[in-house]
């Protein structure tokens, strides 16, 4: 399904009111929830853990998916699937083993992502695209909201005409608004992550399927 899908990231949410934030972004025609996990060491910046987002899980009613900034992975993906997370990405820069830790994540019963930082060359995942079932191109360096958008758009292409119609999606994330959103999705993007383009008073189009918008929270 190559429509445009947005997803939420509830880094930008209220803290102190996940359940309420998560329903209504979903109100607002949410496709996927994104949430954003980081361990402090893989990147500058703490969210959080498992039991954290178990309690999100009751709230989603979408898809909850659960982008991992955090290294090592592979000890942590049980937790994850006990959580109750429907997509589970990991960074191909987190270990030396990728291969191993899609393998994992798709074992323990959750689709598999794969994320690639701006540095990081679409070849690093040429050989993992059998194992994904989503590709997650990083248009700002993770671990914080509210990022300038870094222009991607030639590794966007070239991850298109890798994957070609092949049911992998092509997942963007960090810098994602109303300007930015038309040029990844021309590049071949069909999964738009937005964090303060959605909760701090702007708007996120779903270009060419979904008229409207995901309006301020
Ligand atoms: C960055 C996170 C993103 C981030 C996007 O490390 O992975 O999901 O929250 O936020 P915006 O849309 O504000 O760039
Ligand atoms: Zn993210």
């Amino acid at each position: 399904d190559r429509s445009i899908k947005i997803a939420p990231s509830i880094l930008s949410a209220d803290f102190a009111n996940f359940g309420a934030e998560i329903r209504a972004i979903e109100a607002q025609g949410a496709d996927w929830v994104h949430v954003d996990v980081m361990d402090g060491h893989f990147v500058p910046n703490l969210t959080f853990g498992p039991p954290a987002v178990k309690a999100f899980r009751p709230h989603v009613k979408t898809v909850m998916d659960v982008h991992l900034m955090i290294a090592p992975v592979d000890a942590y993906i049980d937790a994850y699937a006990d959580a109750g997370a429907d997509i589970l990405t990991a960074h191909v820069e987190a270990g030396p083993h990728p291969h191993r830790t899609l393998q994992a994540i798709r074992g323990a019963g959750m689709k598999a992502g794969i994320a690639l930082n701006p540095g990081t060359p679409a070849q690093a995942v040429a050989h993992l695209l059998d194992l994904a079932d989503v590709v997650c191109v990083m248009t700002v360096n993770p671990g914080f909201g509210g990022q300038s958008f870094i222009d991607m758009t030639a590794k966007i292409a070239e991850l298109r005409a890798m994957i070609g119609d092949s049911p992998v999606h092509i997942q963007i994330d960090g810098g994602v608004d109303p300007v930015t959103a038309p040029k990844v999705v021309a590049a071949g993007a069909d999964v738009l992550v937005a964090g303060s383009a959605v909760f701090r008073g702007g708007s996120v189009d779903k270009p060419g399927v979904y008229g409207g918008n995901i309006a301020a929270i």
